[in-house]
């Protein structure tokens, strides 16, 4: 039987250091692309595949994530007697329902794979998604949707991928690949970021995931990689042959939000076909460029 993807662990451990200093006192999913923060980017994507149970995996200096999503009363009150409408119901999506998050501490940064495993005693039995804040995806339908679909038909394992130029492997965790039909990918190996000349395919993992918690199992090792991190795609690697596992070029664009680049193009994009700001924004990029 396969069972219904209710919950997502997000991990926001990480030291966010390609930021700083803007990351020295605040954590990097705090910062907004356009007026959202993209810790609620990753939100968005999940309610929108019917996930509404959380776990923020965070670290010393991640706080303020959490108080995000709590109430703000008198925020809240002053906007009501203001008549500000349209500022309260922006407001509306940083809400969460009672007891629908929750916050583990990773103590020490020491990789994608053990963020994982902190979040273990949420996860229990449960099959979950795993959405990485830094990417954002546009998409007309969620990325995480697009995955659920998948996983409700095939079970198992399911990772969002993308086709990138060989030299840039060494950032991704690379498929090996068995069947394909152009869209859904059987994966038959998976590498993290292997030089160009070992990788086994151009096909990447994005930081979206749907899995079962039989990877806890190899995770509990704690066993380390590449860079002395533990490795979330290693302990993906030890469940290929017991489980399906796919991987699917998803439907949409995404913008690496963990570098400075990917940053600044995600805040155009989405921004330039913003009612309320396109306008501008195609003519002050028409003055610069
Ligand atoms: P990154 O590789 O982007 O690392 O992590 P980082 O520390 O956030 O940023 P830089 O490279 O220093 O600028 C990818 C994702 O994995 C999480 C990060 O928070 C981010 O969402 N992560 C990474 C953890 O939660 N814990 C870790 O130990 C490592």
């Amino acid at each position: 039987m396969i069972k219904p993807l209710r919950k997502a662990v997000l991990p926001v451990g990480g030291l966010g250091t390609r930021f700083l200093p803007a990351t020295k006192a605040m954590p990097k999913e705090m910062l907004p692309v356009v007026d959202k923060p993209l810790i609620q980017y990753a939100i968005d994507e999940a309610r929108a595949a019917g996930i509404e149970e959380f776990c923020l995996v965070t670290a010393r200096g991640k706080d303020n994530l959490i108080d995000y999503f709590d109430a703000a009363p008198e925020l809240e009150h002053t906007l009501r007697e203001r008549g500000k409408t349209s500022t309260l119901a922006a407001l509306e999506a940083s809400s969460m329902n009672a007891g629908s998050l929750v916050a583990v501490r990773q103590n020490m940064p020491l990789g994608l794979g053990h963020a994982i495993w902190c979040a273990r005693s949420f996860i229990g039995d449960d099959p979950f998604a795993i959405l990485l804040p830094d990417d954002i995806v546009k998409s007309e339908k969620s990325c995480i949707a697009q995955l659920a679909e998948v996983y409700r038909k095939t079970g198992g394992n399911v990772v969002a991928v993308n086709e990138v130029p060989r030299e840039m492997t060494k950032q991704y965790g690379v498929l090996a690949t068995g069947e394909d039909d152009g869209r859904l990918v059987e994966v038959k190996g998976l590498v993290e970021k292997p030089e160009p000349a070992d990788a086994p395919s151009n096909l990447t993992i994005i930081g979206r995931y749907v899995l079962t918690a039989e990877v806890l199992k190899p995770l509990s090792q704690l066993r380390t990689g590449v860079g002395g991190e533990v490795q979330l795609t290693d302990a993906m690697a030890q469940l290929i042959g017991k489980q399906p596992f796919h991987g699917l070029r998803y439907e949409g664009t995404r913008f690496d939000c963990g570098s400075k680049i990917g940053f600044l193009e995600a805040q155009i994009a989405m921004s330039i076909e913003r009612p309320d700001l396109k306008d501008d924004v195609r003519a002050f990029l028409k003055k610069y460029v």
